[in-house]
């Protein structure tokens, strides 16, 4: 008997365990119906989901769940129908709570048999109106997405798959390449390489590095359907399913080129803004050495004279101070550079013929040319005149013509041009005359170009080259408000360009005088004492007598005692008041005596221009007596 209880119990308790467990499900509405549709149980997830209590619903039919126009359409009859048919019935659609409001259902009915006879039907139902409303959201989204992708325009987005192919394009991409959709996708994106990019494998290597590391980055050229480059920054991303198994690439390209562009510009600008205050630095180095020098070199020179007149005759004394004379040149020659490189020399601009004056110079380039090395001249007829100091002008194109000639050893041709040109970029704009010298030597190596500006950078061994050639070019460009070039193609040969401002014509007659004893007396102020006394033995020796002052103010005094003739004032001088400072007073107080300055190198030169007479130091007898005579002859 115990045995036929058991199981009998166990039935019960099992099926007592499964109606609490059906009960209980808050998740679904699960319920039962009658043959006819009347609703015969309720759980606590109908309750929930539809809001009735059981006692409302329980002996009403199902159909008071659907909307009145399902109704009125017999879905309800019709589902039952199918449930009975196929033994299940399943269906998503709007169903009425009971507040009236809708919700979205995921229905399903199964018919219930019992030997072979319908009891009723067993109907699940799940809010799904959630997940529907989140479907909604995403493929919205996807679609705003998509929509957002293909209008880009400032960045090619594609994908590839994951052998490359394009799968598809958007409008970006026609902009930025030039294809239109349907001639890019299919084919393999490395048709956006170069030829050489190809055949070194780069698209596969960008792929590789994608799938390695996720992402790969870089900036390149890339080549649009028309054939042209642009500069392109890449991204690509390895795009992967859950299990890790590459889908594909998203691919982004932007057409970077203006941006390299303003880049490579603003790197060139700053390169040559770094070049010019390079050069400025060793301006003002080379200038206040230079100036020290000049002050020595003077007492050299200036007691050159009197040592030749001591020694008189004897052959060996005169043999050594020619000797001191020579050096004494040479250094003045390589100071002058020096400050010419500085923009320091004392420049006295004139307007120049340029095609007269480059003529005229011709026999003086010739000589010291070999045979082998040539001269050719071409300036162009219409040629416009430019302003600048001739002395330092014909010194700029001997250095050019000696370097040019220094590079061909083995022979060659020398072209000298000038023509005309406008300039128009961030340093200069105008018209200028550009006076080319073109060389068929070794030319320059690239590491070497950037240098041969640089006071004292030479190639050339010991004693053949100082370097101040380029220097004093450069230097003497400049102060003319012009500037210099360099091209070089090595074993093709070297061009220097000078580019000189378009100078205004003079109507001007140089009136040359002869060189004259002079008499009367000069006041001379000068604040070194060994300059003062070699200047003194220059100006005795031309005939003059001298009264020797150390600064400006004694000199003011000097002249108001009266007896002065001329004054002849260093410019650069210790003190309350410099040489130009003191001319300045003397033209007020005595407008009519005459004034002569000196000086190595003056700052303040640029103002005085054609105010007064300035003499260049180190300067010899016959320039001073020049500079005199013309003082008081204008
Ligand atoms: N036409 C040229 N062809 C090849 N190299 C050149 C040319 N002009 C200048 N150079 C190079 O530039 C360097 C500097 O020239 P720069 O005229 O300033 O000095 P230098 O000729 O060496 O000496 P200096 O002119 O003072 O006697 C030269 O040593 C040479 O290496
Ligand atoms: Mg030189």
């Amino acid at each position: 008997m115990a045995r036929k209880i058991t199981p009998r119990r166990n039935l019960f308790e099992s099926e007592r365990r499964f109606r609490l467990l059906v009960e209980g499900v808050v998740d679904y509405a699960i319920f039962m119906l009658d043959p006819g549709g009347i609703i015969s149980n309720w759980n606590a997830g109908a309750r929930r989901i539809k809001g009735y209590e059981a006692a409302e619903v329980v002996g009403r039919h199902f159909e008071m769940f659907y909307l009145p126009e399902d109704r009125e359409a017999g879905m309800p009859a019709r589902s039952l129908q199918t449930a009975r048919e196929n033994g299940r019935f399943e269906a998503e659609g709007w169903r009425l709570r009971k507040d009236g409001t809708k919700f979205l259902a995921s229905v399903v009915i199964d018919a219930i048999y019992e030997a072979d006879e319908l009891i009723g039907f067993a109907k699940i139902t799940r809010d799904i109106t959630e997940r529907a409303n989140a479907q909604v959201a995403l493929h919205a989204s996807e679609s705003q997405l998509r929509l957002l992708v293909s209008g880009v325009t400032d960045y090619a987005l594609y994908m590839l798959d994951p052998n490359g192919i394009v799968t598809n394009w958007n409008i970006g991409g026609q902009r930025i390449k030039g294809y239109l959709p349907e001639e890019i996708i299919g084919r393999h994106f490395s048709r956006f390489y170069s030829e050489a990019d190809k055949a070194a494998g780069r698209p596969a290597r960008a792929l590789q590095l994608a799938r390695d590391h996720g992402r790969y980055e870089e900036e390149g050229w890339r080549v649009r359907k028309d054939g042209t480059f642009f500069w392109a920054s890449v991204v690509i991303d390895a795009i992967r399913d859950d299990h890790g198994d590459i889908l594909g690439f998203a691919k982004i390209t932007r057409d970077i080129s203006e941006r390299r562009e303003a880049q490579q510009k603003l790197e060139k600008i700053q390169r040559q803004l770094a070049e010019s205050q390079k050069l400025d630095a060793l301006g003002q180095l080379t200038g206040g050495v230079a100036h020290d020098f000049n002050n020595l070199l003077m007492i050299i020179s200036g007691n050159i004279h009197i040592l030749k007149r001591l020694a008189g005759n004897d052959a060996k004394g005169l043999r050594a101070v020619q000797a001191i004379e020579k050096a004494s040149q040479h250094g003045a020659s390589l100071t002058r550079q020096l400050l010419t490189f500085a923009r320091r020399q004392s420049v006295s601009p004139q307007t120049v013929d340029l095609s007269e004056r480059i003529h005229s110079l011709r026999e003086v380039l010739d000589t010291g040319l070999g045979g082998s090395v040539q001269i050719v001249i071409r300036v162009d007829a219409g040629v416009w005149p430019v302003t600048v100091d001739p002395g330092e002008f014909e010194a700029a194109l001997v250095n050019l013509v000696v370097n040019a000639r220094d590079a061909m050893a083995g022979g060659g041709t020398i072209t000298i041009r000038a023509s005309n040109t406008c300039l128009d970029d961030d340093a200069r704009s105008g018209d200028f005359v550009a006076i080319r010298v073109e060389d068929t030597g070794t030319g320059i190596p690239p590491d070497v170009v950037a240098k041969v500006f640089d006071p004292f950078f030479t190639t050339k061994p010991v004693g053949k080259g100082t370097g101040l050639g380029l220097s004093q070019v450069h230097g003497f460009a400049h102060q003319a408000g012009g500037t210099v070039t360099v091209e070089s193609e090595l074993g093709k040969g070297t061009t220097l360009t000078i580019y000189l401002p378009r100078g205004v014509p003079e109507t001007a007659s140089a009136s040359v005088e002869p060189d004259s004893v002079g008499s009367g007396t000069v006041l001379l102020v000068e604040d070194n004492p060994d300059v003062a006394s070699a200047s003194a033995g220059l100006l005795e020796q031309l005939g003059y007598s001298v009264r020797w002052v150390p600064d400006a103010e004694s000199a003011l005094s000097a002249l108001d005692r009266g007896s002065i003739d001329l004054v002849f004032s260093d410019i650069v001088m210790s003190g309350k008041m410099d040489g130009l400072g003191l001319a300045r007073a003397i033209k007020q107080k005595h407008p009519a005596l005459p004034i002569l300055l000196a000086t190595g190198y003056s700052d303040a030169l640029q103002s005085v221009r054609g105010d007064f007479q300035i003499l260049r130091k180190p300067y010899q007898l016959h320039e001073l007596s020049r500079a005199l005579s013309r003082l008081s002859a204008g």
